[in-house]
């Protein structure tokens, strides 16, 4: 397994580009299960978690193939199912699997999808997604771990869904395109990727009305067919914010390009509170922080609200800020755990239930630290970048559910980081510009 090793306390300066969209390519990827035939995607990051989707659909008969080079081009043959079966196996390693359970469905009328259980940043049940199907007339029961799902006819229904899930609300979309009339998801979830989910149904044929608002209509139609051009993914808000509070977190000037602005709101309006300058221009954004970092409280929301994505990595930031604030998780019940490894790097953070208290503190040290899921080893790779001395972050691997190229990209600012085999020990770090050349004997980074 690989580490990262960050040496921190340099501003980051330059241009970094957005990929596509992770929690966008999931459920659309998973979508071509609704019409047969041969889809083209693009803008798909080269992600471990679009490796599992694509993995996914090759277990249930559906063959991809990925453009060499990258998978920023996928071409997918959904034309046969032969399994309609999400086993655990999979789902177990990424939960948003369970997106498989409302095409497969509408497509077969008959489903089989491990239950995801709980992860770290919490419970997560899936009573929403039931609760919808069941509207559309499917019937559930469950036995083994698994969700077994069967409906004769898919029939068009008003579905009140008690919490705006984002994988709920995409579930219920989905199988409400095949069923026969008219479906109504009323408190529906508005994340700009439930929006991108609707725009690539449509190219397949769907009728679909509100997506981004709370009430989403769907007219259903007999059938779908792949979109006749190649779909373009939306490019990734978390991991642009991400990006942003980089620069924020180390005193620089990032440009994010392709940027999906129109989603950012919410985090462009708390860093400009936390005295950075925030403006855009196109899909691009720029980044600039000067001054002293202000304390900024923010509490988790649905969108349009801060996204619950960007709170591990706002907490990095506020660690650093000149004086105190809070930060309220309201989505997940379970999603600090990112809080006790940046105290290990000289954060003050104390917590109580869903509500963090940040003392900033006027530097953070480098340590040894490690995550327990995606966002919170952003979190502790933000704070690294920022630390004083080498921070070497372990479990590499969440990183690459969601951040494409992260190290590159990083580098790309002027970052000093390297990912290395967990066994090298790096010692000493000079630059990589100020390394001699082919030293075998330091490893620089
Ligand atoms: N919930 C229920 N019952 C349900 C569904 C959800 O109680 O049937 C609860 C959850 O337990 C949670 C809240 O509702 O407390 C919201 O969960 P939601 O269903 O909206 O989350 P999700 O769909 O499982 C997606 C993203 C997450 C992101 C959340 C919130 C994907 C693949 N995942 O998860 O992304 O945090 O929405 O915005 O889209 C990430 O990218 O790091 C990530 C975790």
């Amino acid at each position: 397994m690989d580490k990262l090793v960050i040496h921190g306390g340099r501003p980051l300066h330059g241009h970094v580009a957005a990929s596509g969209a992770k929690n966008a390519a999931l459920p659309i990827l998973i979508a071509t299960l609704l019409a047969p035939g041969e889809h083209r995607i693009d803008n798909v990051p080269e992600l471990v978690d679009v490796s599992f989707s694509l993995s996914l659909l090759g277990r249930i008969g559906c063959p991809s193939l990925v453009h060499p080079g990258g998978v920023s081009r996928v071409r997918l043959d959904t034309t046969r199912i032969a399994f309609s079966e999400a086993p655990y196996d999979v789902v177990r390693k990424m939960r948003a699997s369970v997106v498989a359970l409302g095409p497969l469905l509408a497509r077969c009328g008959h489903a089989r999808v491990s239950l995801p259980g709980g992860c770290a940043i919490g419970v997560r049940p899936i009573d929403q997604h039931l609760k919808g199907l069941e509207a559309l007339g499917c019937e559930f029961e469950l036995s083994g771990g698994y969700v077994n799902g069967r409906v004769d006819h898919l029939r068009g229904a008003e579905i009140h869904l008690d919490m705006p899930t984002v994988t709920g609300t995409e579930n219920i979309l989905m199988a409400a395109t095949l069923a026969d009339g008219v479906s109504v998801i009323h408190n529906a979830a508005r994340e700009p990727e439930i929006v991108d989910l609707a725009r690539f149904l449509r190219a397949m044929g769907a009728r679909i009305r509100g997506e981004g608002t709370s009430t989403i209509e769907v007219d259903g139609v007999p059938a779908l067919r792949p979109a006749r051009r190649p779909y373009r993914i939306m490019s990734d808000r978390i991991e642009a914010g991400t990006y942003l509070v980089a620069g924020a977190i180390t005193g620089g000037a990032v440009t994010v390009e392709h940027a999906p602005v129109d989603s950012m709101e919410a985090l462009f309006a708390s860093l400009r509170r936390a005295g950075c300058e925030v403006s855009t221009d196109g899909d691009r954004v720029h980044l600039r922080r000067d001054g002293p970092l202000r304390p900024v409280d923010i509490e988790t929301a649905p969108h349009p609200g801060f996204p619950t994505d960007m709170q591990a990595q706002w907490m990095a930031l506020m660690s650093l800020a000149e004086g105190e604030s809070t930060i309220r998780e309201t989505i997940f019940e379970n999603r600090f755990m990112h809080a006790a490894e940046l105290m290990r790097m000289g954060a003050r953070i104390e917590l109580d239930g869903g509500t963090a208290r940040v003392r900033g503190v006027q530097a953070l040290q480098g340590a040894t630290v490690m995550a327990t899921d995606l966002r919170a080893s952003a979190s502790l790779v933000l704070a690294g970048l920022a630390a004083q001395g080498h921070t070497e972050m372990l479990r590499l691997y969440h990183l690459d559910r969601g951040y494409e190229r992260l190290v590159e990209k990083l580098q790309g600012l002027g970052a000093r980081v390297r990912r290395v085999p967990d066994d090298v020990r790096v010692t000493a770090l000079p630059a990589a510009e100020d390394a001699a050349p082919g030293d075998p004997g330091r490893a620089a980074i």
